[in-house]
C-alpha cells in the first residue's frame, strides 16, 4: 500500500534560509513541502489543511514561533514540531524540548544534521500513523464483538473501570494502571473467533463447546500480538482465566506465576460476570456474589486482591453498556 506523503509546513521569514530548507527537504525526497514567510501565514495554512511536520523559526513577524507552536498544537495535538533559530540559548532549546518540540536545529544549518532530524521526525509520523490505525482497528473489533455476543455488551468497559479502580487501591503506578486498563478493555476480544451459537447458547455447554470457549484467551493474544504498543500487556490478556490453584486455562499456571495484572483482571472479571445477566442465567444478588468471591479466595482468585475488592462497597452495576458501543 502506498504511504500517504508526509506533509511539511515551513515557517521562516528569512528568504535565504527558507529556500535552503526547501532545497534540503526536496533533496531528502520530501515533496509535500509548503513554505510560508511568517507565523500568521503558517496558521492560515494549518487551517486550510492538516500537516504532519511543522518546521518553524522562533523569531518571526506577525505571530512568533512560540505562539505559532502553541496554536498549531491546539489544532493538531500530534503535530511533530522542529524549531530552527539563530539566537536561541541552550536554556531556551531545553525548554522547547520539554514542551514536546521534537528537535531543535540551530542556525546556520548543517545540511546533514538537518536532513537527519527531519528523517527522524518523519519516522515518528509514520509510527504514529501505524499506532492510530491499530487502535482504530481494535475499536472496530470490539464493536463487532459486542454485536456478536450481546452479553458482552458493556462488560469490557466495566471490567476496565473496575480493574483500574482496584489497581489504584493496590498502589500500582499510573503507567502500569493505564496498560492494565487497556488489557482489561480488550481481554475478551478473542471471543470474536468463537461461534455465535456457543457464545449465546442458553443452556449448559457440552465439553467440546467448553473447550472451544476456553480458546478465547489464546485468540485474544493472537489478535493483539501485532499491536506493538501493547506488547507488555499481552500476558495480562492471555492469563486472565488462570487460577491461583493452577486449574485454570490456557496454561494451567498458578499462584505467583500468573502476572499480578492478570490476577487482578480475573477478580473484577469474575465479579462482573456474576453481576450481569448471562445467556444461561440471570445476574446474581449482592450477597450471593460476595459469598462466591469469598469461596474463590485462594483457589480460583488471588486472596489478597479479593479482600481488597471486597473492602469497598460493591460497585453499582450499570447495564447500559455505553462503554463498549
Ligand atoms: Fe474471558
Amino acid at each position: 500500500m502506498m504511504e500517504a506523503p508526509i506533509k511539511i509546513l515551513v515557517a521562516e521569514d528569512d528568504a535565504a534560509a527558507r529556500s535552503l530548507v526547501e532545497v534540503i527537504l526536496r533533496a531528502s525526497a520530501f515533496d509535500a513541502v509548503t513554505c510560508v514567510e511568517d507565523g500568521g501565514q503558517a496558521l492560515l495554512a494549518l487551517e486550510r489543511e492538516p500537516y504532519d511536520i511543522l518546521i518553524t523559526d522562533l523569531d518571526m513577524p506577525v505571530v512568533s514561533g512560540e505562539a505559532l507552536i502553541r496554536r498549531a498544537r491546539e489544532r493538531e495535538p500530534d503535530l511533530t514540531v522542529l524549531v530552527t533559530s539563530g539566537q536561541a540559548t541552550v536554556e531556551g532549546a531545553v525548554a522547547l524540548l520539554k514542551e514536546g518540540v521534537f528537535d531543535f536545529l540551530p542556525k546556520p544549518f548543517v545540511v546533514d544534521t538537518f536532513a537527519a532530524s527531519v528523517r527522524r521526525a518523519a519516522e515518528r509520523v509514520i509510527e504514529n500513523r501505524n499506532l492510530f490505525g491499530q487502535h482504530e482497528a481494535i475499536e472496530v473489533l470490539m464493536a463487532a464483538l459486542s454485536r456478536k455476543d450481546r452479553y458482552l455488551k458493556g462488560h469490557c468497559g466495566r471490567v476496565a473501570r473496575l480493574a483500574a479502580n482496584l489497581a489504584r487501591r493496590a498502589g500500582l503506578r499510573p503507567g502500569r494502571i493505564a496498560l492494565m486498563e487497556q488489557a482489561a478493555r480488550v481481554h475478551d476480544i478473542g471471543k470474536i473467533a468463537i461461534p455465535e451459537a456457543i457464545l449465546n447458547k442458553p443452556g449448559a455447554l457440552t465439553p467440546p463447546e467448553i473447550e472451544e470457549i476456553r480458546k478465547h484467551p489464546v485468540h485474544s493474544r493472537d489478535i493483539l500480538r501485532p499491536v506493538r504498543s501493547f506488547a507488555r500487556g499481552l500476558d495480562f490478556v492471555y492469563f486472565h482465566h488462570e487460577r491461583i490453584d493452577g486449574r485454570g486455562y490456557p496454561e494451567g499456571i498458578g499462584g505467583g506465576d500468573i502476572p499480578f495484572e492478570a490476577r487482578l483482571i480475573a477478580v473484577v472479571d469474575t465479579y462482573d460476570a456474576m453481576a450481569s445477566d448471562r445467556a444461561y442465567r440471570r445476574a446474581l444478588g449482592r450477597e450471593a456474589i460476595v459469598e462466591s468471591l469469598r469461596e474463590a479466595r485462594g483457589t480460583q482468585l488471588d486472596a489478597d486482591l479479593v479482600d481488597l475488592f471486597l473492602a469497598q462497597p460493591m460497585p453499582e452495576h450499570d447495564d447500559d453498556g455505553a462503554d463498549s458501543e
